[in-house]
């Protein structure tokens, strides 16, 4: 028994800011974000859009998708609209699933890699049926804009699956997982102020402590290192090598980075997917937006990975199913 995928569906803001529009009020130019990160532009939702209007989006479209309802609803988010409660409930409701069982998964940027676990667990579990699982963040309102190392490096959106029953070995059955996690780096990349350590207080607010924070340098050193072990760890324990893989999404933070995981796997440039150009990092909605650029042919063993905040990292691997247009 298996948790498989049946639709897809994605929501980003109409509003697109180019690294030229950065540069504008920023140290920086379009030439070093290209170089350096592999961003073009971002999508940035507009004032009074929240990280659940996007959520909506996506999830209806995939739920449209698969042609199927949900009977539980995993958001991954670590911006919901509000600190409580997390956005799952408001996103069943209003996609009008009634009361079903929802709630949120933070991990971060491999929150969507999480959220597939917890969703395959929902259905092994009897728990659930049919979980629809949606990335989804509103980057921009934790991005400092006047802090250059980070203002242009991230960006809106979300992507969703519907996940359901189905037998080990289906087109588009998820698993099986790595997760992994090193709470011992978690000032790494964090948002100091606004949470119960320390209140969004005025003295956190005019040092702008209530936005995120990252050592960027450290990160991409220890991103790229537990992207390989742990997609190295997942194709072991689904008996792949690989050979195998047709396609890697990685969670779309820089290219660089997924080129440094890439080269260090062995798999070759045609079978990276890369589109962090478009988006920039949109955290837990980085891999469902990836998937739904790339083009995937049914049948290609996709290997997912991811890596974020905590810090947490996972991956998994699915053979791409047939899935109708959302
Ligand atoms: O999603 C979760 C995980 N997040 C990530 O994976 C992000 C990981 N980190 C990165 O992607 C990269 O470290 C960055 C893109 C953030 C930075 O790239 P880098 O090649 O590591 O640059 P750096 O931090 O070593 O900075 C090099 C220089 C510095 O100047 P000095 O000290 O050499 O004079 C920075 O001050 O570039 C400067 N710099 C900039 N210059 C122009 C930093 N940001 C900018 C900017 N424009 N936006």
């Amino acid at each position: 028994m298996s948790a498989v995928i049946r639709g897809l569906g994605t929501a980003v803001p109409d509003r697109v800011v180019t690294n030229a529009e950065l540069a504008a009020t920023l140290d920086t130019t379009d030439e070093w974000v290209r170089t350096r990160t592999g961003i073009a532009e971002r999508r940035i939702a507009e004032v009074g859009t929240a990280t659940a209007d996007l959520a909506v989006e996506a999830g209806a479209e995939a739920l449209k998708a698969a042609g199927e309802q949900a009977d539980a609803v995993v958001i991954a988010t670590s911006t919901p609209d509000r600190s409580l409660p997390g956005v799952g409930p408001e996103v069943a409701a209003r996609l009008g699933l009634g009361t079903v069982n929802a709630f949120d998964v933070n991990a971060a940027c491999t929150g969507f890699v999480y959220g597939l676990a917890v969703a395959a667990g929902l259905i092994a579990g009897d728990i659930a049926d049919r979980v629809l699982l949606v990335g989804a963040e509103t980057m921009s309102r934790i991005t400092d804009f006047s802090d250059r190392s980070t203002a242009v490096l991230f960006g809106d959106g979300a992507g969703a699956v519907l996940l359901s029953r189905g037998a080990e070995g289906d087109q588009g059955a998820v698993g099986p997982f790595d997760l992994g996690s090193d709470g011992d780096a978690s000032d790494l990349l964090c948002v100091p102020a606004g949470g119960s350590r320390r209140p969004a207080d005025p003295d956190a607010i005019a040092a702008r402590d209530t936005f995120l924070q990252m050592d960027g340098r450290e990160v991409y050193r220890q991103a790229v290192r537990r992207m390989v072990a742990s997609s190295q760890k997942v194709l072991d324990r689904a008996g792949l090598t690989v050979a195998d893989v047709d396609r890697l999404v990685g969670h779309q933070a820089n290219a660089r980075i997924l080129d440094a995981v890439a080269d260090r796997l062995g798999v070759a440039p045609e079978r990276r997917f890369v589109n962090v150009a478009r988006y920039g990092n949109t955290s837990a909605a980085s891999i469902p937006l990836a998937l739904a650029d790339a083009d995937l042919e049914p049948g290609e063993q996709v290997l997912l990975t991811a890596f974020g905040a905590g810090m947490t990292w996972g991956s998994t691997v699915v053979r791409w199913p047939s899935l109708p247009p959302g």
